[in-house]
């Protein structure tokens, strides 16, 4: 092990967890993990999936589906990793958070001294436990479950990373792109147009030579937080999930590639994508809440190796109608991410950000700001729009002052029906990041447009400004004192 570590405690841990099996003891250890056994991988973990993360959006368990019917008896899929602030905060080694936006800004505060932890390269681990060899690989061997009614096949990689290195500056990037089974050995890999992933599949293609590929379909969770959110060109997701844990990633090379697979994952899956080999791909039940790409074909991994675990745990998210067993993560680490950008591009006075589970954390993103001058909002708002985190497939963007809690939906409504003039507050940018996903737009436009609202008292007449119908914190406290137990009835 390297000599690299940050920390003597993780959250309430002694050290971070090793892997994801020692993450799921301690995730049964704080009351949050529902064991569910018997479920068929056609249909019917997709749907216990929605039924449970519809029923309690608030505080839901993460689910591991056991005895999955066809199956070896120790073959799982896990379903719900990250999806609460309890999860989280253990996940990432926070203190026990009281809500949301605790574990939000601990990320950012995180990220405000954060040093990259680069993998560290082992000869062995429990990946290699088995190994199927070209002839041998049969991905039907894992319960590979099919979605939603409408999808276009079996999906192995929805929590997944995919693994792929640089060309040129020989960095590794982690993406997490939908993987969909086409046979035994072939799986599809769509990634939207701006991704990581895909501009760098786009320069081997442009040299003529296949592109070199990982994707592992069980893992930490730490991982999965880094590979499913935007983390700068460059940096590689391995270290940042590294700097999160405050130590290095064991990583091992594949056989066949050389590309670096965590030692501890589960089942990851190496080979390669071939310039002009397609396939049909799609649709698929995505976070929008809609079927989104429609059936087109798209380029197809030949898979030469399959490593995995004994009793592996498939890591499975299913996007649909918000909330997915995965939004709430990405709403927290989305705002965070959109935070430290904005902050680094200079703005000052930022108290919040949440980018809303109602938008699958991307297309209604409200930042909170303590005007300081003219034109405060504004800038907040051509930031959060603009940032790297903030950008692809956004829509709105609401910036609110400081009084308002950008994660109180009701507060965000109030302040944009009673500070906001639409004629003069509302700004429109045409001609954004969007993709196939966007349901809004035809087939083949992948460009959308976003709304500014600037829903802050106008900065220029301030003091002016209509005071709020509501007790003083004094009188309310001596109300309280008083008269709280009113509310106990
Ligand atoms: C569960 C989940 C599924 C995702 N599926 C896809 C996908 O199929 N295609 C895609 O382009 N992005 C997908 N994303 C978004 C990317 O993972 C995300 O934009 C990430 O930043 C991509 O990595 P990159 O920035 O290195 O390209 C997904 C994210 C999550 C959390």
């Amino acid at each position: 092990m390297d000599d690299q570590v940050r920390n003597t405690s993780f959250g309430e841990y002694q050290t971070p967890h090793k892997d994801l099996r020692e993450w799921l003891g301690r995730i049964e250890g704080i009351g949050e993990l529902k064991v569910v056994k018997g479920a068929g991988w056609n249909l019917e973990m997709g749907a216990i999936a929605e039924m449970i993360y519809h029923d309690k959006p608030e505080n839901p368990p993460a689910i591991l589906f056991e005895e999955i019917p066809g199956y070896p008896k120790d073959f799982k899929v896990l379903s719900g990793m990250t999806a609460s602030a309890g999860r989280l905060a253990v996940t990432l080694g926070f203190d026990k958070p009281k809500g949301s936006m605790d574990v939000v800004q601990s990320y950012r505060d995180r990220l405000k001294d954060f040093p990259l932890f680069d993998a560290h390269h082992v000869e062995t681990g429990a990946i290699l436990e088995n190994v199927d060899r070209d002839e041998e690989v049969d991905l039907y061997k894992f319960p590979v479950p099919f979605l939603h009614e409408e999808d276009g096949g079996r999906y192995i990689g929805t929590g997944d990373l995919v693994i792929m290195r640089d060309p040129d500056d020989d960095w590794v990037n982690l993406g997490t792109y939908r993987v969909v089974v086409h046979d035994k050995n072939t799986v599809g890999l769509w990634m939207s147009p701006g991704k990581h992933g895909r501009l760098i599949r786009e320069k081997y293609f442009r040299e003529g030579k296949p592109c070199p590929v990982m994707i592992s379909c069980g893992h930490d969770p730490l991982l999965f937080l880094s590979s499913g959110n935007e983390v700068a060109y460059g940096t590689g997701e391995f270290a940042h999930a590294g700097g999160h844990r405050g130590q290095p990633f064991d990583v091992i090379a594949g056989e066949f590639t050389g590309l670096p697979m965590p030692a501890d994952a589960e089942i990851v899956l190496e080979g390669e994508i071939l310039p002009g080999e397609e396939a049909p791909e799609g649709p698929f039940g995505e976070w929008t809440g809609y079927y989104a790409s429609a059936v087109r074909t798209d380029p197809i991994v030949r898979i030469k190796r399959v490593y995995y675990r004994n009793g592996p745990i498939m890591t499975m998210a299913r996007p649909g109608r918000p909330p997915a067993d995965y939004t709430f993560s990405k709403c927290v680490v989305k705002s965070a991410l959109i935070w430290d950008q904005v902050e680094k591009a200079g703005l000052p006075g930022v108290k919040g950000v949440w980018s809303h589970i109602s938008g699958g954390g991307r297309l209604f993103n409200v930042i909170s700001i303590k005007q300081a001058y003219g034109g405060h909002a504004k800038q907040a708002l051509l930031l959060a729009a603009g940032a790297h985190a903030g950008n692809y497939l956004g829509r709105w963007v609401v910036v609110v002052d400081e009084d308002i809690d950008p994660s109180n939906l009701f507060d965000v409504n109030w302040a944009m029906n009673t500070r906001c003039d639409p004629a003069e507050d509302i700004d429109i940018v045409r001609g954004t990041w969007s993709g196939a996903l966007d349901p809004r737009k035809r087939v083949g436009d992948n460009l959308n447009s976003r709304a500014l609202v600037d829903a802050c008292r106008p900065f220029e007449w301030i003091d002016e400004f209509p005071h709020v119908a509501e007790s003083s914190p004094e009188l309310m406290e001596a109300t309280i004192d008083k008269w709280g137990h009113l509310l106990d009835d």
